[in-house]
């Protein structure tokens, strides 16, 4: 299905519906990391299969996207000035109904790529432009620790485009120690951190969402509760109405 010149991928289980009514799910993986190897990666892509709806799962990874540069070019026409690897992006995230979006934690909080790129979600929203308003998102973290405080920086992306977050799902990855070489016997990397010294990093020991149960389970759920959301009366006028308060109480508590 071709939309706004972007091919969704269709489920080969779809019952055969008028494409109109066929909800479409952008992906996006925020990992710099090979696809094979990316915890990020497999999150997004376990809670895309999961919601039987058409999707497309973009990775960032060796894009060249910069942060918004605050010159204010979108603000007569909602389109972004800067022309790199976000600008084709546009048209994909103006056409899905919903979003599926992942980040690793870098330093406690999402990696920069992926905040780089949510930055020039900027262009959506001037002069009351409702084009994202309602719709709905999964979002992902994953951290050598814990995904959790890269998934809450996502979540309040979605806030401020009045976009509905319907599950987090986080999981712990492979920090880089584990591969650099010296991760046994660094002072300050994140396995004497972990697990203090004479840890040894073997394949068993080396975490990865795969391994974990609980988190693809969780990873499944969400897709199959975005699937549900999307498929059984999407209100967007309700869901804007709903996070657009959550946004008021949120910046009343902070005043
Ligand atoms: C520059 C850098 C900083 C990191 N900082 C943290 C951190 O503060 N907390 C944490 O839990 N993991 C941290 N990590 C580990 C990554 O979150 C972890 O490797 C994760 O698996 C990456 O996801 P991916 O496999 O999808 O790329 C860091 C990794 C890098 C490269």
């Amino acid at each position: 299905m071709a939309v706004g010149g972007v091919r969704y991928c269709k489920q080969h289980n779809r019952p055969s519906e008028k494409e109109t009514l066929i909800m479409k799910i952008l992906g996006i993986s925020g990992s710099q990391r090979p696809d094979e190897t990316s915890g990020v990666h497999m999150l997004v892509r376990t809670v895309l299969e999961n919601t039987g709806c058409d999707y497309e799962l973009v990775s960032l990874r060796g894009k060249n996207i910069s942060g918004c540069s605050a010159c204010l070019g979108c603000v007569e026409d909602n389109v972004c000035k800067i022309r790199d690897d976000a600008e084709p992006l546009r048209a994909r995230i103006l056409a899905a109904d919903a979003y599926v979006i992942g980040a690793p934690n870098f330093f406690s909080t999402l990696n920069a790529t992926t905040h780089a790129f949510l930055e020039r979600w900027y262009q959506f929203r001037h002069q009351t432009a409702d084009a994202l308003w309602g719709k709905l998102a999964v979002v992902v973290g994953v951290g050598g620790d814990d995904g959790a405080p890269a998934a809450g920086p996502i979540e309040m992306f979605m806030l401020y485009s009045f976009i509905e977050t319907v599950a987090k799902v986080t999981g712990q990855g492979a920090a880089c120690c584990f591969t650099c070489g010296y991760g046994e016997t660094c002072d300050v990397g994140a396995i004497r951190m972990m697990h203090g010294p004479d840890f040894k990093i073997t394949p068993e020991t080396t975490p990865s969402v795969a391994k974990q149960p609980d988190v693809m389970q969780a990873a499944a759920d969400a897709g199959k509760l975005l699937g549900q959301r999307l498929t059984t009366g999407h209100d967007r006028a309700e869901v804007t109405k709903k996070v657009q308060k959550m946004m008021m109480d949120l910046f009343a508590s902070s005043t």
